[in-house]
């Protein structure tokens, strides 16, 4: 058979742990919805001992590719376990495939993720459920089960080798960004890996910070030593697997950041004008600020920055008398993943019917954010009282920020 794909097929991790993962180029969009122009690895890990257990699969798409991978190590059909630590369909999506060669492998996962496995797949492999800190012996190794609900689903779980102290942590510590055999932290410029991995977690997991917190402290209060991070996407880390942690920590930590983040649209230029005058304002009173135009910045970027901001500052015109279709896919984010800022300014033009800025104050109403006066609301060109206003609300932005 010709390949096409890879020059190298695995990574040793340790002895007996294979990194099998392939890299995906071909996708646009991460959930149909995220922008990846690096492309995204999808991790997956094969274990030999007396026992051969898998860890995850990946994406349909990549499945040959992914077998080919295991076959260079072992015959598939020798698979005793497949560990489904995830069951969302980019862990997933080639496990009808590798069911129907390892027919004598038991699924591994918990309570939760038996019940959507039977729904997106019903494979007709014999399975076992795990309880939180449950431990098989795969003969010289040993695996721990820790159960990590909403990291990134409820089903989730993370799966640790007792011995070589290597934790298989799914989608928590994962990143943006295809390998191109580069597998490890050690080999990777880790600028790109801060950036792409932030990226990932504002776009994937914000919803879910408080469990990210959780997670790491989870695993700190059960002691174990931990050499090796190896997650579902991005690289795996053994140089320094706190490097990771350390971000991952600080980037969903309760407390906000001290600059504000003004995400706004506009049509023709003027609603642009309030955003600089809004922002110069800032700037003079000492304010570090973040600026996005949302239809220019992809929505994972402006997550990336608006999340943490200690104010949130959006300014729309006004459109079908709603606010601007993308502001309002924003705000749509911003309640959806559950913001941890609760603060917000808003400012908007009107041109010659009025509505946007008013049904933003409504949405951030219900979602019950503390909204800073003066609300700014202006036809065109600012006039000079507006622009007095203007001033009066960067006061109050600055002030928040102290
Ligand atoms: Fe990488 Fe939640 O899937």
């Amino acid at each position: 058979m010709t390949r096409l794909w890879v020059k190298e097929m695995y990574r040793e991790v340790a002895k007996g742990v294979y990194y099998i993962g392939v890299d995906d180029h071909h996708t646009e969009l991460f959930e149909n919805l995220w922008k990846i122009p690096f492309g995204v690895s999808y991790n997956s890990y094969l274990i030999v001992d007396e026992k051969v257990a898998l860890i995850e699969t990946v994406k349909g798409p990549w499945s040959e590719q992914w077998q080919e991978n295991i076959r260079e190590i072992i015959d598939p059909a020798k698979i005793d376990y497949i560990i489904l630590n995830h069951m969302e369909p980019d862990h997933t999506s080639s496990l009808p495939d590798i069911a129907k060669i390892a027919t004598n492998a038991t699924m591994i996962y918990t309570n939760k993720a038996s019940d959507m496995q039977k729904s997106f797949y019903d494979i007709p492999l014999k399975e076992k459920t795990v309880e939180d800190l449950e431990e098989i012996s795969l003969g010289t190794k040993t695996l721990k089960f820790i159960h990590a609900p909403f990291l990134h689903w409820p089903e989730t779980m993370m799966t640790y080798i007792i011995e070589d102290e290597i934790l298989f942590s799914c989608d928590a510590f994962g990143a943006f960004g295809a390998l191109n055999e580069k597998v490890f932290d050690d080999e990777i410029d880790l600028r790109m890996v801060e950036s792409e991995s932030r990226r990932y977690l504002s776009a994937i997991i914000t919803s879910y910070f408080k469990f990210v917190q959780r997670g790491i402290e989870k695993v700190k209060d059960l002691g174990i030593g931990i050499k090796v991070i190896a997650p579902s996407h991005g690289p795996i880390y053994r140089k320094d697997p706190m490097w990771i942690v350390d971000r991952y920590n600080e980037w969903t930590r309760p407390e906000l950041e001290k600059y504000a983040t003004i995400v706004y649209g506009t049509m023709y230029g003027y609603n642009h004008r309030l955003a600089i005058k809004l922002k110069k304002e800032l700037i003079d009173l000492g304010v570090e600020v973040k600026l996005h135009n949302i239809s220019y910045t992809e929505m994972s970027r402006v997550l990336v920055d608006a999340i943490r901001a200690g104010v949130l500052i959006v300014g729309t015109p006004t459109y079908d008398a709603f606010p601007f279709p993308k502001i309002w896919a924003f705000v749509n984010e911003v309640q959806g993943k559950r913001f941890p800022v609760k603060t917000v300014a808003l400012f908007g033009t009107y041109g010659w019917g009025g509505g946007g800025v008013k049904k933003l104050q409504n949405m951030f109403e219900e979602m019950k954010f503390e909204i800073l006066e003066p609300i700014i609301r202006v036809k065109a060109r600012p006039s000079d009282e507006e622009s007095e206003q203007i001033r009066l609300l960067a006061k109050a932005i600055a002030k928040r920020l102290q």
